[in-house]
């Protein structure tokens, strides 16, 4: 017998995304988003995202729907973001996701929104090797994670951010290069008219101290930067921001990069998979990309659309716990904002 199709809900922060997903087989997915509704705040405003769920969660399912041909009887089971993310987004996420798997009579999955974004490499290169060192960069975390059975073994933290995520370094950092937001995506294209050279911004945490190893720091980049734009101004000059955002990204994808590897290199894993938004980045895919092939390690990003927030990602974990034959979440399940 076939397995079911797994409708997967995401809205832990502006992005309102549904997907569905049959035996690791993506079929349809829709996205929205509330980011330009933020974008004159500077970060994200919860109240806002939460309301833009509301209005945005059931056309975005039958958008998902319609981009796979299928109808909402079709659907066998839905997979719904429970954390870590805003309280207000996630609620509203979870109410939905509640109502849809009642209204229809299928089961319904918690899903942990990092196993999201590590599932979503699966979409495009199929089923991770068991094991693989996964690092996950986004506007919320920066994890390295040694994964084996997703749909079963417990994730395996090797390190993660002691303060800043990475996304939230390059957001922050943007603000103050007077650059839009999301920060991330404006240092990729300043970046492109830059020398990574050019200023000597910091590498946190790489003196080799074996108890940092793997964990990362952003906040002293982000506040050397900041110390850079404002020293630049004082001086009179205009802000080489082409030179500025290079140097900032190099730094950001040196270290994500070495510690990456290092730990594949002392794990002898020879897989790393890079998820999340800030794996979009053009740096640290080519850093990336050059430092496995060094190394003999393979290396796999999924590509952009998936990287960043969506619902394929979250129905793709749900398939897998269907097909693990995971017992469904409780009627009373809650969101978990601050899940580890
Ligand atoms: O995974 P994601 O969509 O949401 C979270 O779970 O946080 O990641 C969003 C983060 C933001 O900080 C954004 O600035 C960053 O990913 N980002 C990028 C790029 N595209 C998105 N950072 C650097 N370069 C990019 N091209
Ligand atoms: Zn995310």
């Amino acid at each position: 017998m076939p397995s079911p199709v797994v409708l997967g809900i995401e809205s832990s922060c502006d992005e309102t995304g549904a997907g569905l997903v049959r035996d690791g087989r993506l079929l349809g997915h829709a996205l929205a988003s509330s980011m330009d509704e933020h974008a004159r705040f500077g970060g994200v405003v919860p109240e806002i995202a939460a309301r833009a769920h509301v209005h945005a969660l059931l056309p975005v399912v039958h958008r998902a729907l319609d981009d796979a041909g299928l109808a909402m009887a079709d659907i066998g089971a839905v997979a719904v973001t429970t954390g870590p993310g805003l309280s207000g987004a996630l609620q509203v996420g979870l109410a939905g996701a509640k109502s849809l798997a009642y209204a229809l009579g299928v089961p319904l999955h918690g899903v942990h929104h990092l196993a999201g974004h590590v599932a979503a490499d699966t979409l495009e290169h199929g089923p991770l090797p068991d094991p693989c060192v996964v690092l996950i960069v986004s506007g919320g975390h920066t994890s390295l994670l040694l994964v084996r059975d997703l749909a079963r073994d417990p994730i395996v933290h090797l390190g993660d951010t002691v303060d800043d995520a990475a996304g939230e370094c390059f957001d922050k950092v943007a603000r103050v290069f007077g650059l839009p937001y999301p920060g991330g995506p404006a240092i990729d294209r300043t970046a492109r008219a830059g020398d990574p050279r050019a200023v000597p911004f910091p590498r946190p945490l790489t003196s080799g101290d074996p108890r940092t190893r793997y964990a990362f720091s952003f906040s002293g980049l982000k506040t050397a930067a900041a110390r850079w734009a404002e020293r630049e101004r004082a001086a009179g000059r205009e802000l080489p921001l082409a030179d500025g955002a290079a140097s900032l990204q190099e730094a950001v994808a040196d270290v994500l990069t070495r510690k990456a590897v290092a730990a594949c290199t002392a794990y002898d894993v020879g897989t790393l998979v890079v998820v999340g938004g800030v794996a979009a980045n053009s740096r640290v895919r080519s850093l990336a990309e050059e430092r496995c092939a060094a190394a003999g390690i393979t290396l796999r990003v999924p590509p952009l659309r998936l990287c960043t927030d969506n619902g394929a990602m979250i129905a793709a974990v749900g398939d897998l716990l269907v097909r693990a034959g995971a017992a469904p979440a409780p009627a009373d399940v809650s969101i978990d904002p601050s899940a580890p």
